[in-house]
């Protein structure tokens, strides 16, 4: 059960949703508790669509909205009170309280979901549910069969079924002043356990020790949890893009790559910064961290609303590829580098990602294939980084020009395989050039990562003030930690 909130946001959410669902039923499963072992179960964290639209945070409920029903327009179906139950594993709001404190219409215990959907779905023309839920899709595609069967007796059921994501998925891309104060709160933690852990590492601790100081901080604020696991990557781990086993022993002359952010009433932050091990760069560490550095400021002025994301990502890649080039780490000039994409060699990712209720957020980032223009309220990720393989000598760059706008319309025609397919005949086509990588910047791997609201007048940057420049990172490296080590 959830302490008392604030009903309004949730029925706001909804209304706008009914009116998309219109003569329609809607089914919403929440997420289920899934078993690690025994009787203990994997830490639970209610599916963030279902939370989007009713605040109830219990496992195995399901929302049924169905908005041209006389009384029973939102009901929940949840687990009902036991006290056996409640005494092993917390409390439960019951049918009882899911009336009471989450404005359900009605509720009813989650046993009778089929039976009650078998009556929802008479006189409802579609079904509004998200297939792809193996625990579900069985239950609803026999609701669906019998459903049929009532038709050929002549009554009208869901003929039609439609996907739910789309209309919440549009709802949660743009953030209403509540959202985003709790996005802020999440950033604003993040910053502060991203700042501690450049005061608390130094050489000959392990990655986890400094997880646990981050992670300290997050907890401490009373951040239930992180956004993700937190990736707390030295030395050459820094080029694992998730690397996530946090338990390597760290170097005197390390770098320390650290992308984590807490979660904050269901909103997450994501924020990544490099640091020295030792709270000073290296000459080579230095020339790459400042080229990222470089690299997203150009990220961060192309955030502006009617711009396209992929405006983002072009700023950040030429900046990136001019870098390379002046680095010797690439063998073409900059024009030849930007048309056969060669900085994929260091910087194989996207700049970009939506971020909200989950970390990769929800929301097309193409409408009809054409990357789409950024709005005021949304809130996108900036994190540019450069990772040199620590192994390699050499790198081998094809000699073929593509468009990535073209190939998205080939994936599309072709479909994924035939398109891939096609992109290696061009490749061996094209001939590859080899090209010697200076040794000083093997194994270097730098991320800076901010979270960026969209704004009327551009980019405000959520994450500002966690230490970024290279000053303010060596400084801040030089304090003493707050938390004992
Ligand atoms: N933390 C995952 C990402 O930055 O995309
Ligand atoms: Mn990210
Ligand atoms: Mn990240």
């Amino acid at each position: 059960m959830t302490p008392a909130q604030d009903l309004a946001p949730f029925v706001e959410r909804r209304q706008r949703f009914a009116d998309a669902v219109g003569d329609g039923l809607a089914v919403i499963p929440g997420a289920r508790e899934v078993l690690r072992n025994g009787d203990v179960s994997y830490e639970f964290r209610q599916d963030s669509d279902f939370f989007f639209l009713t605040g109830f945070e219990e496992p195995d409920a399901v929302a049924v909205i169905n908005p041209s029903h006389a009384k029973e327009r939102y009901v929940l179906f949840v687990r009902p009170r036991d006290r056996e139950r409640e005494i092993w594993n917390g409390r439960r709001a019951g049918v009882e309280g899911a009336v009471a404190d989450y404005g359900a219409d009605a509720a009813y215990p989650i046993d009778e979901l089929d039976r009650r959907l078998r009556e929802y779905i008479l006189d409802r023309p579609s079904l509004v549910y998200r297939l792809g839920n193996p625990a579900f899709d069985g239950r609803i595609t026999r609701l669906l069969a019998e459903g049929r069967a009532a038709r050929s007796r002549g009554q009208v059921t869901p003929a039609t079924i439609e996907d739910p994501g789309p209309i919440v998925h549009e709802m949660r891309l743009r953030r209403s002043p509540g959202e985003l104060a709790r996005q802020r709160r999440a950033c604003e933690i993040s910053r502060e356990a991203h700042a501690e852990a450049m005061r608390y590492a130094r050489p000959g601790q392990y990655e986890y020790q400094v997880q646990a100081a981050l992670e300290f901080v997050f907890r401490a604020h009373g951040s239930p949890r992180t956004g993700y696991p937190s990736i707390v990557a030295s030395g050459p781990n820094a080029c694992i893009l998730h690397y996530t086993e946090n338990r390597r022993r760290m170097a005197d002359g390390d770098l320390l790559l650290i992308d984590a952010g807490c979660e904050w009433e269901y909103h997450t932050a994501d924020i990544t910064r490099t640091f020295p091990v030792n709270g000073r760069f290296t000459g080579p560490q230095r020339a790459i961290y400042e080229l990222v550095l470089r690299a997203q400021a150009a990220g961060l002025v192309a955030v502006r609303p009617g711009h396209r994301l992929e405006a983002v990502h072009d700023a950040v890649r030429r900046v990136l590829t001019e870098g390379l080039v002046e680095l010797g780490l690439l063998p073409r000039g900059v024009a030849d580098s930007l048309a056969m994409h060669h900085y994929r060699e260091f910087y194989p990712h996207g700049t970009s990602h939506w971020l909200g209720m989950d970390v990769h957020d929800v929301g097309d980032y193409r409408i009809r294939r054409v990357s789409r223009p950024l709005e005021a309220g949304m809130v996108l990720t900036v994190e540019p980084g450069l990772y040199v393989d620590p192994e390699r000598e050499t790198a081998t760059f094809a000699l073929r020009e593509y468009s990535e706008d073209e190939m998205w319309e080939r994936r599309y025609r072709l479909g994924a395989t035939a398109a891939k397919q096609l992109e290696e005949e061009e490749r061996a086509r094209a001939g590859t050039i080899v090209h010697a990588i200076p040794r000083e910047f093997r194994g270097i791997g730098v991320r800076i990562e901010d979270d960026v609201l969209v704004t009327a007048y551009g980019g405000e940057v959520l994450t500002a003030g966690t230490p970024k420049t290279v000053d303010e990172v060596e400084r801040i490296c030089a304090e003493p930690p707050r938390l004992p080590r």
